[in-house]
């Protein structure tokens, strides 16, 4: 069975392939949908998809950008915990811990307040502040200044963190101008709403491709200490125990010393 630590790190992915990412099914083919009937209504004065899928792609849309801007506040929220918790800020800064959740909460209410919002100023406001306290909790540090959140800045482009950070500042900012991209005869916003959120679902199969990696990278959590005592520059790790030393009870003296620099080897604790 699991332990209960890693079912945590487990909560994250779950949602995203039970829940997410079958609603970015749905909205994409809606939103394909809603432009055949468009341009087909504009060339035949007819068309035989019913007129409600345009509707209805807002409907589905509104979820996705709550359930995209929840899982990456989900994906945030375990390793700066995790990691603050780890290194005992309940006790030694229990307010930083504090402000940090506050933050998130925060978050969360600005989101619920762009939902709400009619007024243009408004839905600017709260989209902003919603998408800042995405990345200011996204570029939390410890103590020492290392990341709390995995970031891999070094290989940036291919980054869950960064991807997710951009998908849902795209789904933020697709929910605050829906009034705009109804309320344009020129269509410009519909034209900026199609090539920001074509990026988009580039970036949601980016979050597959790249979450799937990092499930794959991450260690268990009773196999860490071996894990990161390997050298991940050069792909080595230490050699396996011989088979007379697994017999004996392993000892806090066999796991070899980290070959890795502290922040590189606690990135993904
Ligand atoms: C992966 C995500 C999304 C994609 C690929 C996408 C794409 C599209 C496309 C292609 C259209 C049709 C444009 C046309 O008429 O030519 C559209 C319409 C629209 N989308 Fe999205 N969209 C996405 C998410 C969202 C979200 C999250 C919202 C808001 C919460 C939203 C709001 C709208 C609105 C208001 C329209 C106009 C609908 C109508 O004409 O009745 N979209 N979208
Ligand atoms: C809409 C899709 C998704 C978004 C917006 C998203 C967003 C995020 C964010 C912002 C983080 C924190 C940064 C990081 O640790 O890299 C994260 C972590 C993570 N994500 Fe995703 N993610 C998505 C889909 C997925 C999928 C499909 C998987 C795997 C099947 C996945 C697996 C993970 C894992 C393993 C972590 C590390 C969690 C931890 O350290 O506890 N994500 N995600």
């Amino acid at each position: 069975m699991i332990d209960f630590p890693d079912a945590l790190r487990l909560l994250h992915p779950a949602i995203a392939v039970s829940v997410v990412f079958p609603i970015i099914g749905i909205v994409v083919r809606m939103a394909w949908q809603t432009r055949q009937r468009r341009l087909e209504v504009a060339q035949q004065g007819k068309s035989k998809i019913p007129p409600v899928v345009g509707s209805e792609h807002v409907k589905i849309g509104r979820w996705l950008t709550g359930s995209v801007v929840g899982l990456a506040l989900l994906g945030l929220a375990h390793p700066i915990f995790k990691k603050l918790i780890k290194a005992g800020a309940l006790n030694n800064d229990p307010s930083r811990v504090g402000l940090i959740a506050l933050l998130f909460l925060a978050t969360i209410a600005t989101l619920v307040l762009l939902f709400m919002a009619r007024e243009r100023l408004w839905r600017a406001v709260f989209a902003t502040l919603t998408g800042m306290g995405l990345v200011i909790l996204g570029f939390q540090t410890d103590a020492q200044g290392n990341p709390l959140v995995f970031r891999r800045d070094n290989e940036w482009f291919v980054s869950h963190f960064y991807y997710g950070l951009a998908a849902a500042l795209l789904m933020i900012f697709s929910l605050a101008i829906v009034q705009e991209i109804y309320q344009d005869r020129t269509n410009r916003w519909r034209t900026v709403h199609i090539m920001l959120n074509s990026l988009a679902t580039l970036l949601f199969i980016g979050q597959g491709i790249t979450g799937v990696r990092d499930l794959l990278e991450i260690p268990l959590s009773w196999q860490e200490p071996y894990i990161f005592s390997c050298d991940y520059v050069n792909k080595k790790c230490p050699e396996p125990a011989k088979q007379s030393q697994l017999l004996e009870p392993a000892s806090q003296s066999q796991i070899p010393e980290p070959l890795l620099a502290p922040a590189m080897r606690g990135d993904r604790t």
